[in-house]
């Protein structure tokens, strides 16, 4: 994925040089490219005047950052035990094969991330599927391939105005 440094700069121009920038900025960084490229974390450590190890280390500590590129959409797939025993093995299997990804990869376009996690608190309704923290419950076969699709023609759309 290509970092527009222009952009970065644009951000950390808004956030200001002040310590307490620091996570405000990297949140609208997140925000702009779904994770925290590298160059642009050198910038922000220019910019705020902090060593970059105190910039990887706010990072990598707090949850909504990624330093590993991800898509633009999180698809969530609970692989906890109530959802396990309805299928949510398939219903994995299956989100995987209609994006094309393995749990735990990026689609090529930087569109979908695919992750399994354990118990998303709403076991009565398993299987249990998050995109984007919407959650779709008692998955079935084809309701997953009708709600990705919906969002992969969405993004067609926007692609190709
Ligand atoms: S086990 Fe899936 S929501 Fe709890």
């Amino acid at each position: 994925m290509e970092v527009d440094i222009q952009k970065v700069d644009a951000i950390l121009e808004r956030h200001g040089t002040e310590k307490r920038s620091l996570i405000p900025a990297l949140l609208e960084i997140q925000d702009e490219y779904h994770y925290l490229p590298p160059e642009a974390l050198e910038r922000v450590a220019e910019h705020i005047r902090v060593p970059m190890i105190q910039v990887y280390e706010v990072a990598s500590f707090y949850k909504a950052f990624s330093l590993e590129p991800r898509g633009k959409h999180i698809v969530t797939v609970c692989l906890g035990t109530a959802c396990h025993v309805r299928g949510s093995d398939r219903l994995i299997d299956q989100v995987g094969r209609i994006l094309g990804i393995e749990p735990g990869q990026t689609t090529e376009d930087y569109q979908f991330t695919l992750e399994g996690v354990n118990c998303l608190g709403t076991c009565a309704l398993g299987p249990v599927m998050v995109i984007d923290g919407k959650y779709y419950g008692n998955m079935t076969a084809t309701k997953v391939e009708r709600i990705l699709k919906k969002y992969m023609a969405a993004e067609e759309v926007a692609e190709n105005g």
